[in-house]
């Protein structure tokens, strides 16, 4: 046992808001809820079953190790323990079972304090999402539906953002469509980026929505790192 493992982890707080389960469609059934530790063997046996979400993605490593899950989890949980909201959610097919799928939403911290409400001048609050689903489920709308509650839902009505934003890798059409099922619209076609777990440059897009259209305007800081 690592020294890591040897530690009780950090608790997500069962009374933080938007924690589920909410049944987002009967057909297929498909609810979301709170990711829990215990979705830590599903989350690595699916990461792990072939390239497709870690080539998707510029996050994960693979091999995808109990570890990385637990970090990723006790790290959302120390945020959401603090901001009082559950920020990532597993996609089941039963309010109970078993993850099929990763919806989260985070606020890009880049963009407080440096950008305003173009009316209003008051500070905007831009939020993001990410997602995955394993390749055993896919193409049954299950990314579309999440991603549309997480932006219509939470970010916007309980969370009061002013922007949603998201990226995908230019030739990832599945993924381009789930942004574009969720209302969003592509901001920047083709960026090249730096992305360090490749160690090479990467053509990225960039999708936003927006709550009210005074905020159209404020489109993507392409001199941040994405
Ligand atoms: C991208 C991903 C989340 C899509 O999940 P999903 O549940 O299959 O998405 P949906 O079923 O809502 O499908 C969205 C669209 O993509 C299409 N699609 C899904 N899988 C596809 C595939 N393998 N090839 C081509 N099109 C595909 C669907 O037909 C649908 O198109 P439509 O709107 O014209 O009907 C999933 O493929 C995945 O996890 N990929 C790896 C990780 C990743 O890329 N995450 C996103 C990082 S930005």
């Amino acid at each position: 046992m690592t020294q890591q493992e040897d530690k009780a982890p950090v608790p997500r707080n069962k009374d933080n808001k938007c924690s589920g389960p909410f049944k987002i469609s009967d057909n297929p059934p498909h609810y979301v809820s709170a990711v829990e530790y215990t979705d830590i063997p599903e989350m690595v046996r699916v990461i792990n079953l072939d390239k497709d979400i870690y080539n998707g993605t510029a996050s994960f490593q693979y091999p995808y190790l109990e570890s990385h899950a637990r970090t990723r989890l006790e790290n959302a949980f120390i945020r959401d323990n603090q901001s009082g909201y559950t920020s990532c959610w597993a996609m089941r097919s039963s309010p109970d079972g078993q993850m099929i799928g990763w919806i989260h939403a985070h606020f890009l911290p880049e963009d407080s304090g440096t950008r305003v409400h173009p009316e209003s001048g008051r500070e905007l609050k831009v939020g993001a999402i990410g997602y995955w689903v394993s390749p055993e489920h896919t193409g049954k709308g299950h990314a579309s539906r999440a991603a549309r509650w997480v932006v219509q839902e939470y970010l916007f009505k309980e969370r009061g953002s002013d922007i949603v934003r998201a990226e995908a890798y230019t030739h990832n059409v599945p993924s381009r469509k789930v942004l574009e099922a969720a209302g969003m619209e592509c901001e920047v076609e083709e960026w090249t980026v730096f992305i360090p777990k490749l160690q090479k440059k990467m053509v990225i897009c960039c999708y936003a929505i927006h709550w009210d259209d005074a905020t159209r305007s404020v489109v993507t800081d392409k001199t941040r790192d994405p």
